[in-house]
């Protein structure tokens, strides 16, 4: 435990004002991350306002230059900053150095430090539903930025086998080298989007991510969804399709008319917040408040 003089430094300025905290992006006004972040705040009777600010990207060296000087409590980043922040931190996480990507900022011992919760915000999501990684054969969807942070989550979980399958195959591969190299114990690769072309038919995925940046509105284009929920049916467990995107996504509604287990991405995105919040107060978060709270402001948007 911190000790209460050190816990309030962490909180407050020597002024007694609460130290700033908040989310950028490029656009910002969707973000849910301010409905359940403050209601985390305000279950712990802390005066901090969790705050929005649009922040183009060529104004982001400005902005950390900024949370330098105010002693920001912490920062999330977003679409467009989770990669190009790293060049202005002083150190970072293993899963921050790993996946080339932050979306918390807080300082440790004076330094600006990059972490990424979206690890830990993945990893309890699918706790929630008793799923384990560990030895399992997965597919993940996608070869960008959110798909790197997820193939990072499974191997580090201890996955037996990831296959990569995205619609540039090129993008896939050089992800599944270099995450190969990364995670030598477990089987990681590129894989072409034609079934015909895989060569793990016969062998079931317990999980399939759609990590691309887009809600896929005709998803069997994509990827054939019906042809892997099937190819698990006759197992012990069925297969779950996780969307990082939220509510009920063409993914997940093509995957539950499959008869498939689905999970889409409002926990997960509640989980890394979760996260946050813990690393910049030292206090537990309330996620059952904060999952309600996200999913109020989902159902009002
Ligand atoms: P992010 O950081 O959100 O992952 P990104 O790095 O731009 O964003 O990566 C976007 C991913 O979504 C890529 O895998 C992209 O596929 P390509 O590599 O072929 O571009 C995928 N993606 C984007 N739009 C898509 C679409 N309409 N159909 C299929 N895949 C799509």
């Amino acid at each position: 435990m911190s000790q209460p003089q050190e816990q309030n430094s962490r909180l407050y300025q020597a002024d007694g004002k609460p130290r700033s905290v908040g989310v950028i992006g490029y656009p910002i006004a969707h973000s849910l991350s301010p409905s359940f972040q403050n209601v985390a705040f305000e279950y712990h009777k802390l005066p901090h306002r969790y705050e929005k600010w649009e922040v183009a990207p060529a104004d982001l060296p400005n902005f950390l230059e900024q949370v330098r000087n105010e002693g920001f409590l912490g920062l999330n980043l977003t679409l467009p900053h989770k990669q190009a922040a790293l060049s202005y931190l002083d150190i970072l996480s293993d899963e921050a150095a790993g996946t080339g990507a932050a979306n918390t900022l807080f300082f440790h011992e004076g330094q600006l430090a990059g972490h990424n919760t979206d690890i830990a915000g993945f990893m309890e999501a699918l706790k929630a539903e008793n799923y384990d990684p560990l030895r399992q054969r997965t597919m993940v969807i996608g070869a960008g930025g959110a798909a790197r942070a997820v193939v990072y989550a499974l191997a580090s979980a201890g996955a037996n086998e990831i296959a990569i399958v995205n619609r540039t195959f090129e993008k896939a591969a050089d992800l599944g080298e270099e995450m190969a190299l990364r995670f030598p114990t477990c089987n990681i690769y590129g894989a072409h989007l034609d079934p015909a072309a895989w060569p793990f038919n016969r062998n079931p995925r317990t999980l399939v991510v759609n990590a691309t940046s887009q809600a896929i509105t005709a998803p069997d284009e994509v990827f054939p969804i019906k042809a892997v929920a099937l190819s698990g049916r006759n197992r012990e467990q069925r297969t779950i399709f996780f969307d990082l995107f939220y509510g009920k996504t063409p993914f997940l509604a093509m995957a539950e008319a499959a008869e498939a287990q689905t999970l889409d991405g409002l926990t997960m995105l509640v989980y890394q917040g979760a996260h946050s919040f813990e690393l910049w107060t030292g206090l537990p978060a309330p996620r059952e408040l904060m999952l309600e709270a996200a999913r109020t402001a989902l159902s009002a948007k």
